[in-house]
């Protein structure tokens, strides 16, 4: 009897550790690639201009590409896969890019030539001297959403409308931006997420944080294993585990002893 009370408490407590790591399902245009050679505007007119419009001027499907949209929007977006979408209702998830980055560029100046006047593409420069300038910045501005260590969190539970479209809002984990995307994102403020110029975060805070974000991805572990940073429910978790094996070798011991 008691062996199975231990075991359900032990089994409940390692259900509880996985609840975080319910990840983006894996998904990947179904368009095969357009060639190495096109040019940005050949690209734009078959993959997005049946959303976007041909003018990039917009469509039910999708917003315009103009106004306050830029070259950086349009290359975070290519960069980490989020466009092209391939149903107007799907949700935009960091995927393989579709295309090379060659052809991302020529896309990024396709669509500025049609009225993209955003922000350009950031300059970012990390260095390991930046982190602890970084950390601050990034818990006082980033942390919220992304948790203290970059794994991501649930922003709103359920479907929620931002910019005139409904999806349900989680902040990703940034475990696989690349510092360029990290600093796109804070000038673009992709979906959910809050944009930052240059008032509230210069260039150099832009490089500081991405430099932490950079060094969060592989942070050191002093003392051991992750488990998955998911902080002190998986700690305890596994402090349990540990005592009940500890309990059952007392016990193994002490029957020896007799
Ligand atoms: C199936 C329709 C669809 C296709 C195809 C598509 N998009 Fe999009 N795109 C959308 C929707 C919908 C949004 C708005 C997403 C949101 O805000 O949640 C969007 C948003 C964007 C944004 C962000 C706009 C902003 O200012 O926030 C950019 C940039 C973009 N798309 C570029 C592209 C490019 C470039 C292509 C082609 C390679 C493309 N899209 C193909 C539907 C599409
Ligand atoms: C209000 C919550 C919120 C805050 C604050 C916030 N983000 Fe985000 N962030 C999001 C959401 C939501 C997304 C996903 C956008 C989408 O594609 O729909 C996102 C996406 C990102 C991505 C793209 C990740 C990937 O791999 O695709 C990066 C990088 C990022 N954020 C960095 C930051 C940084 C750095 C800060 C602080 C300066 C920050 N965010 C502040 C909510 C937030």
């Amino acid at each position: 009897m008691k062996l199975v009370l231990f075991a359900t408490a032990a089994l409940a407590l390692c259900a509880s550790c996985g609840l975080y790591r319910t990840g983006p399902p894996q998904y990947r245009p179904g368009l095969p690639s357009p060639p190495p050679n096109a040019t940005g505007e050949q690209i734009f007119q078959r993959d997005c201009a049946w959303c976007h419009g041909p003018k990039g001027q917009g469509t039910d499907n999708a917003p315009a590409l103009r106004g306050s949209t830029g070259k950086a929007d349009v290359d975070f977006m290519l960069r980490t896969g989020r466009m092209p979408l391939s149903d107007p209702h799907e949700q935009m998830l960091h995927r393989p890019a579709a295309y090379s980055a060659k052809q991302i560029e020529a896309v990024d100046n396709y669509v500025a030539s049609i009225g993209a006047k955003g922000p350009a593409v950031p300059k970012v420069r990390t260095s390991a001297a930046l982190r602890p300038k970084g950390l601050a910045l990034y818990q006082s501005n980033c942390a919220a959403c992304h948790s203290s260590t970059g794994i991501g969190g649930a922003l709103v539970p359920g479907k929620t409308e931002v910019k005139g479209r409904i999806s349900s809002i989680a902040a990703p984990a940034l475990t696989r931006a690349t510092p360029l995307e990290v600093a796109e994102a804070i000038r673009t403020g992709p979906g959910a997420m809050p944009s930052y110029d240059a008032r509230s975060l210069s260039n150099g805070d832009v490089d500081a944080i991405a430099s932490y974000v950079s060094y969060i991805q592989h942070p050191l572990d002093r003392g051991g294993a992750s488990i998955s940073r998911v902080g002190p429910v998986a700690e305890g978790a596994v402090a349990w585990g540990g005592l009940v094996l500890l309990l059952f070798f007392c016990r193994w011991i002490g029957t020896r002893e007799r």
